[in-house]
């Protein structure tokens, strides 16, 4: 169950968590994309249900799940035992989904649910792959090093938890990822077998499908792994940023300035500015310049340009700047990381500078709608966390 939903969340297809640190889902991002439509389908069918305990939904799908690990199995011997094993993890995704969406509309929050949400689940995990890892199918020391990396990344996802921060969700193989690969593998085994071999060779490399599956759940697990543990160490340096008060050691003054037409990147400029105890002001209120040791300069990508009241106050005060910074928020996928680093670029032409330090972040566009829900938890932990580098550069020892 995903008890920290509200509806509107549920329906974006992210938690307050993943929003905490969703930032670099890697390769696999394709695949939970495909989450979103999915929950749109199931919404009004959860909603029919709210009846039922949704406890009893997490338990029935670690039912299923025990199921799908006796599809595997057995296999070897009928191979459309894969097709119906697709099916039940097919049934075990909506089952998963469904809980969550009804537990969010009987309002039932408890510590209890945190338990049911968890504990099958990893439950679930075990005894389907477990019966992949102990088929003639698999290589068994693959299946089982495949299993243990995907209980890391249960672990690292609670360590989170355990310390006192959120779950951490981050990283290219969570559950969503993890069950459509091994249902992609799955159909691929059987048509794979419908040729009368269970092998498919790669590189040079011969495995079965699922011991591919299997080899891309250990290296993925891994990735993911790491990915969670930089959430952590980012958060645990915010807090320890804090707790230490380090920033009142920072002696020198230091002004964000920033340009902001739908909030973006003023959210970002606050964030920053709370970092480094800075005065936060708009372009076009921002005064006195010269007093200060360090300006931090924010703006929305416009087609590769900062804004007209960014531009003027560079033209205006650049000759005053002692020391500088950037940040800038985009919204077009792809494109806007190359808009960005032209952006930066044009800036730090128009003040004949180089900054002591850049900072970009995705930003909800409005027009096109890209890049919804920036800046997120992550992106504003992102921010802060370029405020103590620049605390670095101006002497603060963290
Ligand atoms: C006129 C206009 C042009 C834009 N051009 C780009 C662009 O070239 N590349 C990009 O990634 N985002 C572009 N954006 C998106 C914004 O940079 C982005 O949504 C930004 O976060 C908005 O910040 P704000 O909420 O502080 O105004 C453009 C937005 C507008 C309104």
């Amino acid at each position: 169950m995903e008890l920290e939903y509200n509806i509107e969340q549920f329906m974006r297809g992210d938690s307050i968590q993943e929003e905490m640190l969703s930032g670099k889902r890697g390769m696999l991002m394709g695949l939970y994309i495909l989450k979103y439509p999915y929950r749109k389908i199931l919404l009004p069918l959860a909603q029919k249900l709210v009846f039922v305990n949704p406890d009893l939904v997490s338990y029935a799908a670690t039912v299923v799940a025990i199921g799908t690990g006796f599809c595997y199995y057995f296999a070897f011997q009928s191979p459309a035992l894969l097709l119906l094993a697709i099916l039940l993890t097919l049934i075990r995704m909506t089952l998963n989904t469904l809980d969550g969406v009804i537990a969010i509309a009987r309002k039932k929050d408890s510590l209890l649910g945190e338990i049911v949400n968890a504990l099958p689940d990893r439950y679930s995990d075990l005894f389907f792959l477990a019966g992949i890892a102990l088929s003639p199918l698999c290589n068994r020391p693959l299946g089982l090093l495949a299993m243990a990396s995907m209980f890391l990344v249960s672990y690292t996802g609670m360590l989170g938890k355990a310390l006192g921060m959120e779950w951490q969700h981050q990283g290219p193989l969570g559950k969503v990822e993890r069950l459509i690969l091994v249902m992609i593998f799955s159909l691929i085994q059987y048509l794979v077998m419908l040729k009368g071999t269970p092998r498919a060779g790669f590189w040079g490399i011969s495995l079965t499908p699922l011991e591919w599956c299997m080899l891309l759940y250990i290296l993925m697990g891994q990735a993911t792994v790491l990915n969670r543990l930089r959430g952590m160490i980012a958060q645990i340096t915010k807090w320890e940023w804090n707790k230490k008060e380090k920033y009142q050691a920072i002696q020198k003054k230091v002004l964000v300035v920033y340009d902001s037409a739908t909030g973006n990147t003023r959210k970002i400029a606050h964030e920053i500015g709370q970092c480094l105890r800075a005065e936060v002001k708009k372009a076009g209120e921002a005064k006195d310049i010269g007093k200060y040791d360090l300006v931090i300069i924010g703006t929305p990508n416009i087609r590769k340009f900062p804004t007209g009241k960014i531009i003027r106050f560079i033209e205006t005060h650049k000759t005053k700047l002692k020391n500088y910074a950037l940040f800038v928020t985009w919204g077009m996928p792809v494109w806007g990381p190359y808009a960005t680093a032209a952006c930066f670029g044009n800036m730090q032409k128009k003040i004949g500078r180089k900054p002591v330090g850049v900072f970009a972040s995705k930003g909800y566009h409005a027009k096109y709608k890209t890049c919804a829900g920036h800046p997120d938890a992550n992106d504003l932990l992102l921010a802060y966390l370029f405020g103590i580098k620049l605390a670095k550069k101006l002497g603060v020892k963290a």
